[in-house]
């Protein structure tokens, strides 16, 4: 059984205590409030998968109540408790969105039955908003920055994203090279064809050459299937060959064949394939010093550095931090479903002094952690103690070399809820994992919320 938060609101205190009595019975947590006008004032705090909430009441109506609680959260489902005969309105009321109705004497088993639906079915309408939203984030690449480096880096994209001349993208690690690379095939007329991203540190040596090209049946030992490669799936498209300083040198002999005749076999196969590709090339290496040191064939870097496309550090373009950093708000504001943060002067000033080693992706991180654990609206210099080196004031303890797994678990969910008042949805968005996750992890460790008689 999934374990529910249910909101129970009626006027009739028998009912009620019967009702919630009940539902904590069976393994539910459950709030009382004896009035639409107490269960709004429970509501600005706290949330609830399931309201059951009684039709007629002295006050606004459990249907007036439902009304002003679907506008704010229109995921909880909310089931009214109607008198017997009044079956109208209520389907009347199910139009209008709530989940069902039930009708006085209660009966047991039909509402634990109903409150399992409506679970399932807030559970379900839940998993779809976050999947909605990763959708939405993954449109989301816009490249922020008014650095001169950034902008004229903008207007060379500009430039050779319409061509379909291969280009070599160099950075130091979440400088953005992906990001660029991405903007470079949508701005290109091969946008409406996939965008297909190759990490070549990824992929052992060993299935690298099939990974890129596919394979035919009976290719290799395991080669079950024909299996298409990057290659064949980018057809018509972009594909970003990531860390290709990572590739092998025999790996090496063949892209440039493949780059030179733009045509390619399946491993195992002798059907001629075209490879309409636009190649870009990524690297946080050297490509030249590789060349030196004989890792990396000069034929080939020819081939690849046709245009060369080179991102700046962050600690080298200081002036693109700020606007990073309110990008990275606004994201992780619409991620938590929150307002956005604001920053003080003393963050601002550690945030721009700081010398970003991990670049945008670092500040990016930092952004997001101080923006979930942070309880102020305003983010101070301590919500980023870190970048001071500073762990003890960040929070972060060192992990004895000895400990269980189990018991690092335990302490980071205690943790993370003490610093979070027990709001439940808020620490298990923080842990990455589902509530009801949470609330068995919660059981299973004996960890208890201090002093709440109402469970939330
Ligand atoms: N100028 C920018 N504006 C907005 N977001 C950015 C910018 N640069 C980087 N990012 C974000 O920072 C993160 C890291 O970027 P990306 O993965 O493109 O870096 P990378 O150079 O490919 O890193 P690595 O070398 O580690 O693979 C991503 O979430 C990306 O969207
Ligand atoms: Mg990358």
């Amino acid at each position: 059984m999934i374990q529910l938060r249910i909101l129970i609101v009626d006027d009739e205190s028998n009912q009620r205590e019967m009702l919630a009595g009940f539902l904590r019975k069976i393994g539910h947590l459950v709030t009382t409030s004896e009035s639409a006008e107490a269960a709004q004032e429970v509501l600005k705090s706290h949330s609830f998968e399931i309201g059951l909430f009684d039709m007629k009441m002295s006050g606004l109506s459990g249907f007036e109540l439902f009304q002003k609680v679907h506008a704010r959260d229109p995921e909880m489902q909310v089931i009214l408790i109607t008198a017997f005969g009044n079956v109208e309105s209520a389907v009347e009321a199910m139009r209008a969105g709530i989940y069902h109705y039930i009708s006085k004497p209660v009966n047991l088993g039909e509402l634990q039955e109903l409150i399992t639906k409506a679970g399932e079915r807030h559970f379900l309408l839940s998993e779809n908003r976050q999947l909605r939203e990763r959708l939405e984030q993954l449109e989301v690449d816009e490249i922020v920055g008014i650095s001169n480096r950034i902008k004229s880096l903008l207007s060379e994209v500009a430039r050779v994203a319409p061509t379909d001349a291969t280009v070599l993208i160099t950075g130091e690690s979440g400088t953005g090279k992906e990001l660029l690379a991405r903007s470079i095939h949508q701005l290109s007329p091969r946008n409406a064809n996939r965008f297909v991203a190759v990490s070549c540190a990824a992929i052992p040596e060993t299935l690298i050459e099939s990974e890129l090209l596919g394979h035919e049946r009976g290719a290799f030992t395991g080669a079950e299937k024909r299996r298409l490669g990057r290659f064949e799936l980018a057809k018509g498209g972009t594909i970003l060959l990531d860390e290709i300083g990572e590739l092998p040198l025999s790996i090496q002999v063949k892209l440039l064949r493949l780059l030179e005749e733009r045509r390619f076999e399946r491993l195992g196969g002798e059907e001629e394939i075209v490879a309409d590709v636009r190649l870009i090339a990524a690297t946080n290496r050297n490509l030249l010093d590789e060349v030196k040191a004989g890792r990396f064939r000069e034929d080939l870097y020819f081939r690849v550095n046709v245009v060369h496309l080179h991102i700046p550090p962050l600690r080298e373009r200081r002036e693109d931090i700020m606007p990073l950093v309110d990008h990275f708000l606004k994201l992780s504001a619409a991620k938590t479903n929150r307002s956005r943060r604001g920053i003080t002067p003393a963050a601002k000033d550690l945030l721009i002094a700081y010398e970003w080693p991990g670049n945008v992706r670092e500040l990016a991180n930092v952004i997001e952690r101080a923006t979930v654990l942070s309880r102020t609206d305003t983010l101070d210099a301590v919500d980023f103690a870190q970048l001071r080196g500073d762990n003890a004031a960040a929070g972060v303890t060192q992990t004895p070399l000895n400990m269980p797994l189990r018991d690092l678990e335990k302490e980071h969910i205690e943790n993370v809820l003490k610093a979070n008042e027990f709001s439940l949805q808020k620490c298990a968005d923080i842990l990455g994992i589902h509530r009801n996750t949470l609330r068995q992890k919660m059981k299973e460790y004996g960890i208890e919320k201090p002093n709440g008689d109402d469970e939330m």
